[in-house]
C-alpha cells in the first residue's frame, strides 16, 4: 500500500494510547495516511480526543500558531482510528505502541508478520526490550527496527532508531528519513540484546539510581540535587524535575 506515486508511506500504528495517538498525529501531520488500531473502543475515542482537543493536540497547535487550521484539518482527515488490525497491518510502515509487556509485543509481531505485506517495515516504540527479541518472532528480521519516541510525541524530537545485526540498511534509511520528515532528530544506535533500554533510558535511569543513592545517604535533598545539576551542567532540570517532566509533560512544550 502506498499513498500515491510519490514516496509518501502509509503508516499503521498499533495502540491508540499515550504514545500511539501522539505518533499517529505526528505522521499524519507529516502527510502520511495513518491507520491507528486499538482493540479497545474507549482507547480509540480517547486517542481521537487527544489528537484533536488534547493538551498537545491539533487544536492547540492551531491556537499557538504552530499550524494553520487547514494543516490541522488535513492531518485529522489522514488519521483513521480503526478496530481492524488488518487495516493497520497493511501499511508500508507499522509502528507498534502497545503496552510494555514482552510477551504481548512478541505476539503482536508474530501476528503482524503473518498479516503484513512482505515489504512492510515493522517498527517498535518499546522503551527498552531488545529489538532482536521482536525480530525473532518474525520471518522478516531484516525489516524489523526500533523507533523509540519520547512523550509527548508531538513535541519531543527524540527518534532513537535501533538497528539489530539483521536490520537492512534500506530499512534504517527509510525510518531515518521518515523520522526527519516528522520533524524529529534521528539517531541510529545498536540494539543491546542483554540489557533493558537503549541509550536515552539507560543513561536516564543510571542518573536516577545515583541521585537516589545521594538522597538516601543523606548527602542532599532532592531539591538540592536538582539545583546543583542545573547550576553545574546547565541541564534544563535536575533528575527529579526530569521525572516529573517525562511523566506529565514538559512545561513550555508545544505541538508542532
Ligand atoms: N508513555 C511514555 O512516556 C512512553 C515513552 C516512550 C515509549 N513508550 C512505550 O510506548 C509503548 C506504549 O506506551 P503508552 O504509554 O502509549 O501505553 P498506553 O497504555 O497509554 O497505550 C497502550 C494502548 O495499547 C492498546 N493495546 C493493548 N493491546 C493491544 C494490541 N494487541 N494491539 C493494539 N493495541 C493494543 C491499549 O488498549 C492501549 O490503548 C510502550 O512500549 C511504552 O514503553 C512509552
Amino acid at each position: 500500500m502506498s499513498a500515491g506515486a510519490d514516496t509518501t508511506p502509509v503508516i499503521g500504528v498499533l495502540g491508540a494510547g499515550v504514545m500511539g495517538s501522539g505518533i499517529a498525529q505526528v505522521t499524519a501531520l507529516a502527510g502520511c495516511p495513518t491507520y491507528c488500531y486499538d482493540p479497545d473502543a474507549d482507547a480509540r475515542g480517547r486517542g481521537l480526543a487527544e489528537v484533536t482537543t488534547g493538551r498537545f493536540g491539533l487544536d492547540g497547535a492551531v491556537a499557538r500558531g504552530k499550524r494553520t487550521r487547514d494543516e490541522a484539518d488535513a492531518a485529522l482527515a489522514r488519521i483513521t482510528f480503526t478496530d481492524s488490525f488488518e487495516q493497520a497491518a497493511g501499511a508500508d510502515v507499522v509502528i507498534e505502541a502497545v503496552p510494555e509487556k514482552l510477551d504481548l509485543k512478541i505476539k503482536v509481531f508474530r501476528d503482524l508478520d503473518r498479516v503484513a505485506p512482505a515489504g512492510t517495515i515493522l517498527a517498535s516504540n518499546t522503551s527498552g526490550f531488545p529489538i532482536a527479541a521482536l525480530a525473532a518472532a518474525t520471518d522478516r528480521p531484516s525489516r524489523v527496527i526500533g523507533w523509540h519516541w519520547a512523550s509527548p510525541a508531538p513535541v519531543m524530537r527524540l527518534a532513537e532508531i535501533v538497528r539489530t545485526e539483521a536490520t537492512d540498511d534500506d530499512v534504517i534509511a527509510t525510518i531515518s528519513d521518515l523520522a526527519a520528515r516528522c520533524g524529529k532528530n534521528p539517531v541510529v544506535v545498536n540494539d543491546a540484546p542483554t540489557s533493558w533500554g537503549f541509550v536515552a533510558n539507560r543513561i536516564y535511569f543510571a542518573m536516577l539510581r545515583e541521585a537516589s543513592r545521594v538522597v538516601s545517604e543523606g548527602v542532599a535533598t532532592r531539591e538540592q540535587v536538582d539545583q546543583l545539576m542545573v547550576d553545574c551542567y546547565r541541564w534544563p532540570a535536575g533528575p527529579y524535575g526530569m521525572v516529573q517532566g517525562a511523566g506529565s509533560g514538559w512545561s513550555g512544550g508545544s505541538a508542532g
